[in-house]
């Protein structure tokens, strides 16, 4: 495996190719797992996360890389092999979310707001887990859309922890993905797709302008933000063609051509939504990045589902992977068609 921070970063984002978010924390994948009646134990998660990385047509195929947790990148397959192994044996990429979490935002101003916390001791942390083969990693800042906010200073704050995490990935020999959410299920109904892209481009915005204060290589990293798409709780939805014309264009006013490629977050659509709209801002041409997926929702529900917990369900979870993963792989190149969910 080449070990340049630029090479890195191309082929987390080769054609044709995305990264699977697997990185779901204790209480995210107990959530998951609660919603298909299973309880979360540390031989079940590495039962379900062995069958998507042993899914080989998939892993080879059409994911470039995989965010795993703390817990995933030291675990063992049921054969004794590192999952770390598994997955590089089909050609991915194995990285690692580094931030511990969103925590209250201290301060009078900041109601429900919350800054990403992990810096204390990164730099050990991360020579650690390059020993243990990871090649990047994520660090996800969440901002909130409600009356009055987000606020400037939450904005702030969480960009700044970014770049902070930025360098020191790339100090390790490490490609951040940096991960400004806007979430798109907060609790606001005025939060149509035009405040969306008010705080995204507000956000983008402040977090390069800190990546530069930083002095991170831009070439040597991968952006992962939302898209531009209207709350789940608001009347004014968006069309699929609103969201991508409007992805795109705060994109293209804020992220420098530098940057190697986009990896967008799924944050709640649906399967399908997440697919289409990848497509279509694809399908547009002319853009100085590559643009794919780095979804976690998106590419593991049908296949969450399928499994069910079941050992003799592996093979159909692993179809079910396989599918939406070809089905991203298509968007990323501006191919997917409706039609092709339908023949499956
Ligand atoms: P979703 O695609 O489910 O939003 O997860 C991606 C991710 O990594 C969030 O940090």
């Amino acid at each position: 495996m080449t070990e340049k921070l630029e090479d890195i970063a191309i082929a987390m984002v080769a054609p044709g190719k995305g990264i699977l978010a697997a990185d779901e924390s204790s209480g995210t994948i107990k959530k998951r797992f609660d919603s298909i009646g299973v309880t979360s134990t540390e031989d079940m998660r590495r039962d379900y996360r062995e069958m998507l990385f042993r899914a080989n047509d998939a892993m080879k195929n059409y994911v470039s890389g995989v965010i795993l947790y703390d817990e995933t990148i030291r675990q063992k397959a049921k054969d004794g092999t590192t999952l770390v192994d598994v997955m590089r044996a089909a050609g991915s990429i194995p990285g690692i979310k580094v931030d511990t979490g969103a925590k209250p935002l201290a301060g009078p101003t900041s109601k429900t707001e919350t800054i990403t916390e992990g810096l204390d001791g990164l730099r050990e942390r991360l020579a650690e887990y390059h020993d243990l083969g990871a090649r990047f990693a994520k660090w996800r800042g969440v901002i909130t859309i409600a009356d009055g906010l987000p606020t400037w200073n939450c904005i702030k704050a969480n960009a700044h922890a970014l770049a902070r995490y930025a360098v020191l990935c790339q100090e390790a020999g490490i490609v951040p993905i940096v991960e400004p959410e806007i979430l798109m299920d907060g609790p606001h109904s005025g939060h149509d797709i035009d405040e969306c892209y008010r705080v995204t481009e507000w956000t983008l915005r402040t977090v390069f302008r800190e990546l530069y204060d930083a002095r991170v290589s831009l070439e040597g990293m991968v952006l992962k933000p939302n898209m531009v798409i209207a709350g789940q709780k608001s009347a004014k939805q968006a069309s699929p063609e609103e969201v991508a014309e409007k992805t795109l264009r705060c994109l293209k006013s804020t992220v420098p051509s530098s940057v190697p490629g986009i990896a967008f977050l799924s944050g709640g659509q649906s399967d399908e939504a997440a697919t289409q709209h990848l497509s279509l801002m694809n399908a547009a041409g002319n853009l100085p990045w590559a643009l794919t997926f780095s979804y976690g929702r998106a590419l593991q529900a049908a296949s969450l589902k399928a499994w069910g917990g079941k050992t003799e369900n592996v093979a159909a979870g692993q179809r079910a992977f396989t599918h939406r993963a070809k089905m991203n792989s298509l968007a990323s190149l501006g191919k997917w068609e409706a039609g092709l969910e339908k023949a499956a």
